[in-house]
């Protein structure tokens, strides 16, 4: 199924695609973005909640027959931003589609639509199985940690498929916990600020041409398992730190038993149960 509920204006092109759009990072980027200079397109399978003036097209990147409809959207678009899909542990037949079949449809619309640069939303549990304890690099080896992790291995590959074969510049941001506080203490190594979030992605629709590029994505915790420094090269300056929520973090929940999946891995309970 797909319709457009609020035609797209083709003669002025906007400048940037956000799939996703009504999810949480999608919101973040609506209300964020604008502000910096940045003429966003909205796309999700949803509308937004409060209408807020976006071109806004209601389409399931899954769909093969919204193909054309992906495609309208990003004519004009120099940058997508791909946030669409499921976030977390689910059952492969539903993880398929959303996640591994409709990001492939995003990158052959954008690579038909002459998009430049695409944005894809990777996670952290791609590399969820690497222990805790030293900084890892974008260097060390993909290790899942969950089924959804490998799908966001698969767009990580599709997004240097798409640059090396294509000349698109693709950045796989392996997010870490984007939150409004840091979940509980593993959330102390991996928050994402909302604030962060927006300076991230500015930052790489600002940078110049990149090729493909895999980059953590998270504020600059003094905990952080993760090596900022391919953001921090792109242009990322990330002002938060999820250290002041320390204090009040570790008196709220026990302390966690030696062991723990949270504190052994980095992609923490997904390792075991598919839950973060
Ligand atoms: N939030 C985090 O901490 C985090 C961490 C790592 C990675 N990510 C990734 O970032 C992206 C956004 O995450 P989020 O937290 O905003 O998730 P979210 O669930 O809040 O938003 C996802 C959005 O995608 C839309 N969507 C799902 N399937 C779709 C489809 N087939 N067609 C069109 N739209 C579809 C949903 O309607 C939803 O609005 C996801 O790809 C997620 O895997 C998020």
């Amino acid at each position: 199924m797909s319709s457009v509920l609020s035609p797209v204006p083709s003669p002025i092109p906007s400048s940037v695609l956000v799939t996703g759009a009504a999810g949480r990072i999608g919101s973040l980027l609506r209300s964020g973005l604008p502000p910096l200079g940045w003429r966003l397109r909205c796309l999700d399978l949803v509308g937004p909640v409060e209408p807020d003036g976006l071109p806004w097209t209601i389409a399931d990147i899954a769909d093969v027959a919204a193909a054309e409809a992906l495609q309208e959207a990003m004519t004009g678009v120099e940058t997508v931003v791909h946030l669409a899909g499921i976030p977390t542990e689910a059952a492969f037949a539903d993880l398929l589609p959303a996640n591994i079949d409709g990001t492939y449809q995003v990158f052959e619309a954008a690579r038909r639509a002459g998009v430049a640069r695409v944005v894809y939303a990777s996670s952290n549990h791609a590399v969820g199985f690497h222990a805790t304890g030293s900084l890892l690099t974008t260097e060390v080896r993909t290790r899942p940690d969950s089924l959804y992790g490998v799908t966001k291995v698969f767009g990580e590959a599709l997004g240097s498929f798409y640059a090396d074969r294509y000349g698109m510049d693709v950045a796989a941001v392996r997010i870490g916990s984007c939150f409004d506080r840091p979940p509980g203490e593993r959330g102390l190594a991996t928050w994402l600020s909302p604030g962060d979030t927006v300076r991230l992605i500015d930052a790489l629709l600002h940078a110049p041409s990149f090729g493909f590029q895999v980059l953590y994505g998270i504020s600059a915790n003094t905990r952080a398992w993760w090596d900022l420094a391919p953001a921090l090269a792109l242009g990322y300056r990330p002002q938060d730190d999820a250290e002041v929520f320390a204090q009040e973090i570790l008196a709220e929940h026990e302390p966690l038993p030696d062991g723990d999946p949270d504190l052994r891995f980095v992609g923490g309970r997904m390792t075991v149960n598919g839950r973060t």
